[in-house]
């Protein structure tokens, strides 16, 4: 796999290190630097991973420039328009799109893994109704660590196919009890003659007084918002859940911690800052205000639903939600829906203006998620769970990679230490 040679060489000493380039499949080489400890005694300094890869991996390539995005090889345009969440579920974990018969088992595995243990049911009553569902659900699925410690050897690979079909069964339970905790209502048990996505509607809006009829409309919509937030390489979460993933702790406790890292409005809890945001605008000739103020160093207001650590173009999936924005909306009989109305002028405005396009910000995956999920019903606090349930699919694939690769080690960064060098105890009294 090595093509390119580098040589790098020490000026005060002349020494000299051959360091090699590793080609990928697509994309650009990395340099091997572990000659540079070595040889030199020196590490590489790159806070926040600006061009640093972590890892080695065969489940997603993103080329930023062009806006590409591949699932397994399988641009994400293609899945949005002809698979399914569970297919691509598969396709993430197991690495090639399901046989028929692969994907009806697939299927019944997660159909049989949706309920939950009825003691995890009571730990919602732990939380106060307007507990985030983000907190409550991290916290419901770190506890998922408890209930199945011993039946888990994560070197057994059975047990780690078990353990994805369980996390990737109960996200949508976990999370529709998150939601009915907080609206006083009673939990809704999972249907095992309902879809995926239709099964979680059910469970979200589904009150025992009357019959709830899913709408096929918004389960294909939901369905299509979870296949284009199933994944990402190594974004934030995805690198927690391998770096804790990675000292060998239980999954449920790796899959928990990369909920956390999502929920930050940096990464997946952008989507509800969004909404926060659009409402705070209120109205277009509002526009130039906000935007004054995001521009305002002395300020520290984002565009949010803007930028990308990778993206330096459109984020092929917001372009994919925004297309089937219209569609959506007009099919859920939304079609006024003021606040998409506005996003499409912000959109259009910012990308006229020299302060973003020259930074090459352009809208991303959580720019346009939002508006879906209201015209669906669902609450703004319910947004980032809803990118952890679709990304769920990602951690696990990840994980499973992770564990499953002899040559794992656990991941120990090192520092640029800039603190006092060692010094004497000072007794109190000679302070
Ligand atoms: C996700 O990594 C992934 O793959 C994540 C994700 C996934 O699927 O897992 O794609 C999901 O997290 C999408 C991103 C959601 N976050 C947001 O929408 C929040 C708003 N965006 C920013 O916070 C920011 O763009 C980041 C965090 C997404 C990326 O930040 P970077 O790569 O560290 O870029 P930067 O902060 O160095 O910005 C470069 C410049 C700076 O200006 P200068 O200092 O050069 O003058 O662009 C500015 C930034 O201030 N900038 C913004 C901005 N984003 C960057 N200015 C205003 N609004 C913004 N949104």
């Amino acid at each position: 796999m090595t093509t390119r040679k580098f040589t790098l060489t020490e000026v005060s000493t002349g020494k000299t290190s051959s360091l090699d380039a590793l080609s990928p499949s697509v994309g650009s080489d990395v340099l091997n630097i572990a000659p540079l400890a070595k040889d030199h005694g020196v590490y590489t300094f790159d806070p926040g991973f600006m061009a640093t890869a972590a890892c080695e991996s065969k489940i997603t390539y993103i080329d930023g420039d062009q806006g590409v995005l591949l699932y397994r090889g399988y641009p994400v345009e293609q899945l949005a328009a002809k698979s399914s969440f569970l297919e691509v579920s598969y396709l993430l974990i197991y690495g090639e799109l399901p046989a028929p018969a692969q994907l009806d088992e697939f299927r019944r595995n997660i159909t049989r893994h949706t309920m939950l243990n009825e003691s995890l049911l009571r730990f919602y009553n732990g939380f106060h109704y307007d507990a985030h569902p983000m907190a409550q659900v991290s916290a419901v699925v770190a506890s998922m660590a408890g209930f199945y410690h011993e039946s888990l050897d994560i070197h057994n690979p059975r047990h780690r196919e078990i353990f994805a079909h369980r996390i990737i069964a109960k996200m949508p339970t976990i999370s529709a009890a998150a939601y009915k905790h907080m609206l006083g209502q009673p939990f809704v048990y999972p249907q095992n003659d309902l879809d995926y996505c239709a099964n979680l509607l059910n469970m979200f809006f589904a009150v025992p007084c009357e019959h709830y009829q899913v709408d096929p409309v918004a389960a294909k919509a939901l369905d299509l918002l979870l296949i284009l937030h199933a994944d990402h390489e190594q974004n934030a979460s995805t690198s927690t859940v391998r770096l804790a993933g990675s000292t060998g702790t239980n999954p449920y406790a790796a899959m928990a911690s990369g909920i956390a890292a999502l929920w930050g409005p940096s990464h997946g809890g952008a989507n509800e800052a969004v909404l926060q945001m659009l409402e705070e605008i209120g109205t277009a000739d509002a526009i130039p205000k906000f935007l004054a103020k995001v521009k305002d160093k002395n300020e520290t207001t984002k565009l949010m639903g803007f930028g990308h650590r990778v993206y330096k173009n459109f984020d092929p999936r917001a372009k994919i939600i925004r297309e089937t924005c219209h569609q959506v909306l007009a099919n859920l009989g939304r079609v006024d829906n003021p606040l998409f109305e506005l996003a499409l002028k912000l959109e259009h405005i910012a990308l006229n203006d020299e302060y973003f396009v020259s930074r090459k910000l352009y809208p991303n995956v959580d720019f346009y998620s939002g508006i879906i999920y209201s015209a669906l019903g669902i609450p703004r606090s319910m947004f980032t769970v809803m990118f952890a349930i679709a990304r769920t699919a990602g951690w696990v694939a990840h994980w499973q990679e992770m564990i499953s690769d002899p040559a794992m080690k656990i991941g120990r960064p090192r520092q640029l230490y800039t603190g006092p060098t060692a010094r004497d105890y000072v007794d109190i009294e000679a302070r």
